[in-house]
């Protein structure tokens, strides 16, 4: 779902950034700006700011930055069509349907008709386990140790006993096929259509914008199944979806903890792991891990500890790891799962498992070391062999050797003997039983961001020359233009950005929100906020201005010229002279701002 460029910016000119980050930060004026503590890093002193001039964002501690529009897709943790949806809402700006086939226009109507009935459906299980009728449902949920606020943010429920949710739904004007299209019922054969959730408490399941999709029933006491789930409808695709997702993206913890049930997350929400989601009874699939790919690169498992769990978590480590996110493994012994640790040992023990989590590679051969005898010669050697074929598989060198000698320290092998081992399983590209390769993609924008702090010896003055030119484009652009190309800007991202702004600014007047947008990347819009938002002292003199532009522009001529020399090989003498000539009417630059 794509929307027009135009309508973008439509969007973006009903939302002032400074009201719709405020209602996220704290903002205080400061100059031309409005500044608060980073909401994307922790902070003390405010060094987060918003330029209603321009319209965009820049954190100068952590080189966050952006318009509008990126702000909410980081905040918020959304897509780009999500993020324009919702700044349109805000507003009530309309957005102009997608267009869609026949067939198109025809699913997204039994689409979002499923949709109301589950939410119907939804709010009338949430009711009803606040009526007397529901009396037994509240108590099991409170024997479970679940609070108020809790059973409300999730909107538990229960359903009754006498398919109350047809009866409900009918009434409402949903047909029977609406009805069974949205998985709620069953048809009895003599009955006809049953309430498929009975005399059981309710766990509404919810994608990333809180509606509801599906629902788990649990049983309260003995019985099977122990959970009843919603069937995969036109809505519900139980591979994609993770339970607790639409509270565990806004966590900003750094990392999401997966584990297995409803009432694991529950718990853990409950005591404060608000980062916590649920595969829910499916086995974790490559579209989960894309889907959490999109909130975090650090992924700690809580799975059961007992067989199946550690099962399961050695089958979810290769497909987070060919998602490109990191996993560790929490240990929850002596509990089976995370509500039964927390309710024993409380949060603050949890807290420390949490931390103190096994990487998932440790984790991995110390599950093989657990399945071979190593006191018995044939055993030991099956587990070597079977290590080194692990080992094998990771990418890097510098990587693979720590482990490797990691390794044969704990388990006291020779390690030049192991090394050997896995190099040869490399040369032989023997890694077939153990798919994928390991190590997370290097360079998070941390590192980028201190490499670029480093050469910024030419890439700041061009910034803060650029800042000033949309800051007072009637003064310093005119002044500036008469000197410098936006070819004279290095070539890259800052050139796009000179070419982008000149262009604007000859047009009428500078847009550096259309700017930042004009750019898909999201790092690349990061980038562009941030040449825009070099730091300019607000009492600067006029005099002082002028003096610090008049070298900023012949600094950055000087350095356009060494580049084109670079780039056409000119023949010595005539670059001589022409640089010369240059040069000598570089001498008399003065930039003065009237
Ligand atoms: P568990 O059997 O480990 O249950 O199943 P649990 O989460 O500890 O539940 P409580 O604490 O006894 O209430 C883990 C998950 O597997 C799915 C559910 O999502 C459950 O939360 N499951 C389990 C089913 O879908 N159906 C079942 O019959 C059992
Ligand atoms: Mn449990």
């Amino acid at each position: 779902m794509y929307y027009s460029e135009e309508t973008v910016q439509e969007v973006c000119a009903a939302n002032d950034i400074v009201d719709v980050i405020g209602q996220a930060v704290k903002l205080k004026r400061k100059g031309s700006s409005y500044f608060g503590l980073c909401p994307f890093h922790n902070e003390k002193t405010p060094s987060f700011s918003v330029s209603p001039g321009k319209q965009i964002f820049y954190c100068f501690g952590c080189g966050a930055g952006g318009d509008v529009v990126s702000f909410v897709m980081n905040y918020e943790n959304m897509t780009f069509p999500e993020a324009v949806k919702s700044l349109a809402d805000r507003v009530g700006y309309n957005l102009p349907e997608v267009s869609l086939s026949e067939e198109g226009r025809a699913k997204k109507k039994e689409k979002d008709r499923i949709l109301a009935i589950l939410k119907d459906a939804a709010s009338f299980y949430f009711k009803l386990l606040r009526s007397p009728a529901g009396e037994n449902g509240m108590a099991y949920f409170k024997k479970r140790g679940i609070g108020d606020n809790i059973m409300q943010s999730f909107g538990l429920g229960y359903a009754g006993k006498k398919s109350e949710v047809t009866a409900f739904l009918k009434e409402k004007g949903y047909s029977d096929n609406e009805i069974n299209a949205a998985g709620l019922v069953y048809i009895d054969e003599k009955r006809g259509m049953r309430d498929r959730f009975f005399n059981r408490v309710i766990f509404p399941i919810m994608d990333v914008n809180n509606h509801v999709i599906g629902f788990g029933g649990r049983v309260m006491g003995d019985g099977e199944p122990k959970y009843l789930n919603s069937p995969e409808t036109a809505i519900f695709d139980k591979g994609k979806n993770l339970y607790g997702l639409n509270a565990a993206r806004r966590s900003r913890k750094g990392y999401m903890i997966a584990c297995e049930g409803y009432m694991d997350v529950i718990s853990m929400h409950q005591a404060g792991f608000t980062e916590a989601v649920a595969s829910l009874g499916t086995a974790f699939t490559p579209d989960h891990a894309r889907v959490l790919k999109r909130y975090t690169e650090d992924v700690r498992l809580a799975y059961d500890s007992d067989g199946a769990g550690v099962k399961a978590a050695l089958r979810a480590i290769p497909i987070l790891r060919d998602a490109g996110i990191r996993t560790r493994v929490i240990n929850l012994k002596p509990c089976k799962d995370p509500d039964e640790f927390i309710k024993k040992f409380g949060k603050d023990e949890f807290s420390k498992r949490v931390e103190e989590a096994e990487q998932s590679l440790c984790f991995e051969i110390h599950v093989m070391e657990k399945n071979h005898d190593l006191s018995d010669p044939e055993g030991r050697t099956r587990f070597q062999q079977e290590m080194a074929k692990r080992l094998s598989v990771i990418k890097d060198e510098i990587e693979r050797n720590n482990y490797t000698e990691a390794f044969a320290a704990e388990y006291m092998m020779d390690s030049d003997m192991l090394k050997r081992a896995v190099e040869q399983i490399r040369l032989m590209g023997d890694t077939s039983a153990l798919n994928s390769s390991t190590s997370h993609p290097p360079g998070s924008s941390e590192v980028k961001r201190n490499t670029d702090k480093a050469s910024s010896g030419m890439a700041g003055s061009q910034k803060i020359l650029l800042t000033l030119m949309c800051e007072e484009p009637d003064k310093v652009y005119k002044a500036v233009k008469q000197y410098l190309d936006p070819e004279d800007f290095s070539p890259g991202m800052i050139g796009t950005c000179a070419e982008l702004l000149y262009k604007q600014l000859d047009e009428g007047g500078p847009k550096i929100s259309a700017i930042v947008n004009h750019f898909e990347d999201p790092e690349e819009q990061r980038q562009a906020a941030e040449i825009f938002s070099a730091p300019i002292d607000p009492f600067i003199s006029n005099k002082d201005k002028e003096n610090v532009i008049t070298d900023l522009v012949i600094k950055i001529k000087k350095d356009s010229l060494k580049r084109i020399a670079m780039e056409e090989d000119e023949d010595p003498i005539s670059r001589t002279l022409r640089e010369k000539r240059v040069l000598e009417k570089l001498e008399k630059v003065r930039i003065t701002l009237e």
